[in-house]
């Protein structure tokens, strides 16, 4: 560690101080060889597990033939697969074209790019608890000031911040066809007071909160909103980023709530492992920059590419879409036994993608992130891997790989459920 902190940047966080050696499935040995039952899955990436072995093939024959060609100089078979298949997942029965880049932050801004492109107007409007990367656009939109945030300002311009529906803490109570009314009108309310919808060029949401502490946006309000969207010719971006790759139970959470975008944002689960993301949506919306207006050196990569068939392959053919869906039923049950503990506030989800909020005490709900991170302490120091999320950085967030077994599930969970009966005692 002290050559890490005296060669690597400081604004770099870290949730373990260990070094990995190697991984397999959802299990991490580190160079002391220590084995770690990993809930975090390399920060929401590997749902395939550690160096699946198909993923694992499909990178190396990829690099016996070549590494890097530059789509934009020497197009390949891979690429234009992979946009095909991403085209045929995607909801909606509509014609589709893709791009493919390198990072989650980097489709966001594509997306961006190319719906302002297509509408010619110059607004977007994100959400509060939103986190959609640490590039510029990615970062103004990204709600949480510190750490994303602080010192980088000034930020983009353009950009407006509505509510979002975050039953738990939402003033007026947690019914959600209530919550989802409400914060539509506050919605609307800065669509008539700040900017007008024919201004506007892009609504972007994640269906489920990432950083913003894995709180699903009821479907009833993702339904007003991409209604209005369409009423008003605003280009509707789902950010899939960290939802997308069987996390929620289906393919895509959009899938699972029944909302089509226009637009989807997908990145980190897609290579699993590689470095590789993806904007899919309506092929006339992905037509509206000229060529040379999007694309990248590195985007799309040939071997991530061919990782990220293979995670697909591994979805659709290998079964592991049923493994999604079978944690993905299983899991919130497994959790309701922890609602016992009085710090637990909130235990909350879309399939897989679950957290626990945790609070002072239950009826006042006040965050607590000191709490938080002693309990994230605790199961590392007992070979568990969990990370923390939220505004109020007091919510455990569970990631772990979707084809994890059900021992390892369980000595993990027994884990999480220890920790929180010791900072209970
Ligand atoms: C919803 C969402 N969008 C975008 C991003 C940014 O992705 P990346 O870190 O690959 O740039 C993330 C990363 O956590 C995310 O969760």
């Amino acid at each position: 560690m002290a050559e890490r902190q005296a060669a690597v940047a400081r604004g770099l966080f870290h949730v373990t101080p260990i070094f990995i050696a190697g991984g397999c499935g959802a299990v991490i040995e580190d160079v002391d060889g220590n084995r770690l039952i990993d809930f975090a899955a390399g920060l929401a990436v590997l749902n395939v597990g550690h160096l699946a072995p198909e993923v694992a093939e499909a990178v190396r024959g990829q690099s016996e033939k070549f590494l890097h060609a530059c789509f934009h100089v020497t197009p390949y078979e891979g690429y234009v697969r992979l946009c095909a298949a991403l085209n045929r997942l995607a909801p909606g029965g509509f014609p589709k074209k893709s791009f493919l880049a390198n990072s989650g932050a980097e489709a966001v801004e594509n997306a961006v790019k190319i719906a302002r492109a297509y509408t010619g107007r110059p607004g977007v409007v994100c959400f509060e608890h939103a986190f959609h990367g640490r590039t510029y656009m990615a970062m103004t939109m990204t709600a949480k000031e510190k750490p994303y945030k602080i010192g980088f300002a000034p930020f983009n311009p353009g950009v407006y911040r509505a509510p979002f529906p975050y039953c738990y803490r939402w003033p007026t109570g947690q019914d959600p066809l209530r919550v989802s009314r409400e914060c539509f009108a506050a919605f609307e309310r800065l669509l008539r007071e700040e900017i007008k919808p024919d201004q506007v060029a892009a609504v972007i949401i994640e269906p489920v909160l990432g950083e913003g502490g894995f709180v699903p946006a009821p479907a009833e309000f993702l339904r007003l909103l991409r209604t209005f969207c369409g009423e008003n010719g605003i280009v509707f971006i789902a950010d899939e980023v960290q939802t997308g790759f069987g996390r929620t139970g289906g393919l895509f959470a959009c899938s699972e709530l029944g909302i089509v975008p226009d637009l989807m944002t997908l990145a980190k689960g897609l290579g699993g492992g590689m470095p590789i993301s993806a904007v899919v949506g309506r092929a006339e919306i992905m037509d509206a920059p000229m060529a040379g207006g999007i694309g990248g050196t590195f985007g799309g990569n040939p071997v991530s590419c061919a990782a990220a068939l293979a995670v697909i392959d591994l979805f659709e053919s290998g079964g592991l879409l049923g493994r999604a869906r079978a944690l993905a039923d299983k899991l919130p049950a497994r959790l309701a036994a922890l609602r016992r503990f009085a710090k637990v506030g909130d235990i909350r989800g879309l399939g897989a993608m679950q957290a626990l909020e945790l609070v002072f005490d239950q009826a006042g709900k006040e965050p607590d992130p000191e709490t938080t991170v002693k309990l994230i302490r605790h199961c590392y120091e007992r070979g568990l891997i969990l990370m923390s999320a939220g505004t109020y950085g007091n919510v455990v967030r569970l990631l772990m790989p979707l084809g994890i077994s059900d021992a390892e599930l369980d000595e993990g969970l027994a884990v999480l459920e220890g920790g929180l009966k010791a900072l209970a005692a």
